[in-house]
C-alpha cells in the first residue's frame, strides 16, 4: 500500500478507489448516511491528477497582473487620480477595426446565415485564400519565395509562441534576448525547458542575450552554442530595430551552429526606415534556419479578433536524438490538424480584407495614427530630459529612468504624480531595471496629455 492511502475502520481493511465511492453513494442515498460515513474512512489523498509542475516554476507576478494590481490599489485610494488616469502600459491598440475588415467579417457572417453558402469545419491551417494572400503579398511580392502551404494561420503570435514548443523537443538550449516579451521564458517554462527560476526572475537553464544601451538594444550572437534563439524585430519591449547586417550575422551564427531562429516580426508594419528588413526572409539563407511569426493585432487593430501566421519553410530541419536531421514542416502541419481547426471564417476574411486596396491604406492610416503618438511622446520625454529609445520605427518608447530609480520606484512614482500607468522595464528582464516603456497605443488626446504631464518630471 502507497504512503497517503487510507484504510476503512476496524477490522476490514478494505481499499476504497474512486469507483468504491461512487458504489457506497449509491448504496447512501442518503446524503447525512454519506457524511457520516466519510467521517470514519480516510480516502486516498494520491488519486486527484498529477500537475504539470512546471507551473510552480513561474514566478508569482507575472508583469501585467502586478501593474493591474498596482493600478487597481491606487484608483481605489484615489479616485480623483483614477478619473485622469491614463494608460500608457499595455501594447494594447485602442483605435477602432479598419472598414474594409468589418465589412468583409459582416459579409462572412451573412454567407455563414444561408444554406448554399454556409461553411463548417474549414482547413486547419487556414483557408487556401488567406494562406496564399500571405504568401503572394507578404512574400512572393517582396522577392522571398514562400509557398501558400508555408503558411500556417492561427488566433495570434502570442499563441503561436506557446503551439511552436511542442514540435520542439526538451533538451534544446534556448537563447532569448533580455529584456524580453515576457512569453517567450513563460512558455519554455510551462513546456518544462527550464530549471527553476532565480532570486532576479531569469530561470536556469536560459540563455539570456543582454541587449544594452551599448549594442543599441540588439544582441550579439552568443560565443557558445544554443539550439533556439528567439528574435523580435522591431521589438518589443525597446523599439529597437536591427540592420540586415546585424540580422545577417545571427543568420550565420545560425547556419553555423544549426541552431533555429525564432522570428517575431508583430510589429514590422511599424517599420518607417526603407532599409530595415520587415521579414528574417530577406536575409541570404533564413529560409533554411528560421521560423517567423506574425500578427494581425498591431497592423490590423485585431488584439481582440485574434489572427496571426507563422511562416514554417519545408527547408527548416530539426534533429532527433538517434542523429536523423527531419523538415519541421510536416510536424507543424500535424500539429495543426490534430490540435485545431485554424481561425473562425468571418476571422480569416476580415485578415484577407486587410490587405485589399481599402484595407492597406486604413492600416496606413492606423500606423500613422500611432507612430504619430510615437513622436509626440519621444519628444516630450527629451525635452523632460530623460534619455529615450525607439519609439521611431516601433510603437514602443524605451526611456532610462531619472535619478538612478529603480524602474518600479518611477512606476509607482509616475501613477502617483502623474496619473499615468507605464510598464517598468525590470518586468521585462534583469536588462530592463533603470528603463521603462512607454506605449503609443492610445488617443492622440491621451498622447498629448501625457506629454503635458512629462513636463513635472522635468521640475521634480
Ligand atoms: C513581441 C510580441 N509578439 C507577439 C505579441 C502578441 O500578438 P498577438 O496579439 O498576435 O497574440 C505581442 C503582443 O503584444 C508582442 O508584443
Amino acid at each position: 500500500m502507497r504512503a497517503g492511502e487510507g484504510i476503512l475502520p476496524s477490522q476490514t481493511f478494505l481499499w476504497i478507489s474512486l469507483s468504491g465511492i461512487t458504489r457506497i453513494r449509491r448504496k447512501f442515498a442518503n446524503a447525512e448516511c454519506i457524511r457520516q460515513h466519510a467521517t470514519s474512512v480516510r480516502y486516498p489523498e494520491t488519486d486527484v491528477a498529477y500537475l504539470n509542475e512546471n507551473y510552480l516554476k513561474l514566478q508569482a507576478g507575472y508583469l501585467f497582473p502586478e501593474v493591474a494590481r498596482r493600478v487597481r490599489e491606487f484608483c481605489g485610494a484615489h479616485p480623483e487620480g483614477a478619473r485622469r488616469l491614463i494608460r500608457c502600459g499595455i501594447g494594447d491598440v485602442t483605435e477602432p477595426l479598419p472598414p474594409a475588415a468589418i465589412e468583409a467579417m459582416k459579409r462572412a457572417m451573412d454567407e455563414l446565415g444561408h444554406r448554399e453558402s454556409f461553411r463548417g469545419y474549414g482547413p486547419e491551417q487556414g483557408y487556401e485564400f488567406l494562406r496564399s494572400t500571405i504568401a503572394r503579398r507578404d512574400y512572393r511580392d517582396r522577392n522571398i519565395q514562400i509557398a501558400d502551404d508555408e503558411i500556417f494561420v492561427s488566433d495570434g503570435s502570442k499563441c503561436d509562441c506557446g503551439y511552436v514548443l511542442d514540435i520542439l523537443g526538451r533538451q534544446n538550449k534556448v537563447a532569448v534576448p533580455d529584456p524580453v516579451y515576457p512569453v517567450y521564458v513563460d512558455t519554455n517554462v510551462m513546456a518544462g525547458h527550464t530549471g527553476p527560476s532565480r532570486k532576479d526572475g531569469s530561470y536556469e537553464g536560459i540563455y539570456y542575450l543582454p541587449c544594452t544601451a551599448e549594442n543599441n538594444f540588439v544582441p550579439e550572437p552568443p560565443k557558445e552554442h544554443v539550439d533556439l534563439v528567439y528574435l523580435c524585430f522591431p521589438n518589443n519591449p525597446t523599439g529597437a530595430v536591427a540592420s540586415r547586417e546585424q540580422l545577417a550575422g545571427w543568420v550565420d551564427y545560425a547556419r553555423e551552429h544549426d541552431a533555429l531562429l525564432l522570428f517575431d516580426a508583430a510589429y514590422e508594419a511599424y517599420i518607417s526606415d526603407p532599409e530595415i528588413p520587415h521579414s528574417i526572409f530577406e536575409i541570404p539563407g533564413a529560409l533554411a534556419c528560421a521560423i517567423e511569426l506574425r500578427s494581425f493585432s498591431k497592423n490590423g487593430g485585431f488584439t481582440g479578433v485574434r489572427c496571426g501566421f507563422t511562416v514554417m519553410p519545408k527547408s527548416v530541419l530539426a534533429r532527433t536524438a538517434d542523429g536523423r536531421r527531419l523538415p519541421l514542416h510536416p510536424f507543424w502541419q500535424r500539429r495543426w490538424s490534430t490540435k485545431s481547426n485554424s481561425v473562425a471564417y468571418p476571422v480569416q476574411r476580415g485578415a484577407e480584407a486587410l490587405y485589399s486596396a481599402e484595407g492597406r491604406k486604413q492600416v496606413r492610416e492606423l500606423i500613422d495614427h500611432y507612430m504619430g503618438n510615437a513622436k509626440v511622446l519621444r519628444d516630450a520625454a527629451a525635452d523632460a530630459g530623460l534619455q529615450a529609445f525607439g519609439g521611431v520605427n516601433a510603437p514602443y518608447i524605451w526611456v532610462k529612468t531619472p535619478q538612478g530609480l529603480t524602474s518600479w520606484q518611477l512606476f509607482d512614482r509616475m501613477l502617483r504624480e502623474l496619473n499615468v500607468v507605464i510598464t517598468p522595464g525590470a518586468g521585462f528582464g534583469a536588462q530592463g531595471e533603470g528603463y521603462f516603456r512607454i506605449s503609443a497605443f492610445n488617443s492622440r488626446e491621451n498622447a498629448e496629455e501625457v506629454a503635458r504631464r512629462l513636463k513635472i518630471l522635468r521640475r521634480s
